[in-house]
């Protein structure tokens, strides 16, 4: 009697579909765009703390922060105004910790630099 045997998955035209479906799952998952890593704010002193602090983790796509530039990640983080931004960026907020490292920062500095990562102002 005929028997399925398990190399009909090794059959050509089955691993052509799988590897069509998986290239397709790819086109969704673009990665970031090259800027996320190199962008810098345009102040030399607030550039010396993103590229020390902020950085580390928002221009870190394993790290679980939004991006810089990356407005879709940033957007509903926005939404919820610039003083629950600054109180997150300053008492921490789940992996985000208080100050983003940055001891010395003023308020004025934190909302400079989420304004920077997240491409909106804030007044
Ligand atoms: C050690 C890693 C790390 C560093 C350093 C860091 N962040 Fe974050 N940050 C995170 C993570 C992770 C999140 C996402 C937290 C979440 O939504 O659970 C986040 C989220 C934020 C948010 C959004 C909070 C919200 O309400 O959604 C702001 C604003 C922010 N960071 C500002 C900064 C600033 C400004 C600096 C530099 C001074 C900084 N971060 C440095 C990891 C970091």
């Amino acid at each position: 009697m005929p028997a399925t045997t398990p190399s009909t998955w090794l059959n050509p035209a089955v691993i052509l579909l799988l590897g069509t479906l998986l290239a397709g799952c790819g086109e969704e998952a673009k990665p970031p765009a090259p800027t996320v890593f190199t962008a810098m704010p345009s102040d030399a002193a607030l550039a010396q703390v993103y590229d020390r602090s902020c950085k580390l983790c928002h221009a870190n796509p394993g790290a679980g922060a939004p991006l810089t530039g990356d407005t879709n990640a940033w957007a509903p983080r926005v939404a919820q105004g610039a003083d629950t931004l600054l109180d997150h960026a300053i008492n921490g907020y789940n992996g985000m910790p208080p100050m983003g490292l940055c001891m010395h920062c003023s308020e004025e500095q934190f909302l400079a630099l989420i304004a920077f990562m997240s491409g909106q102002h804030f007044q």
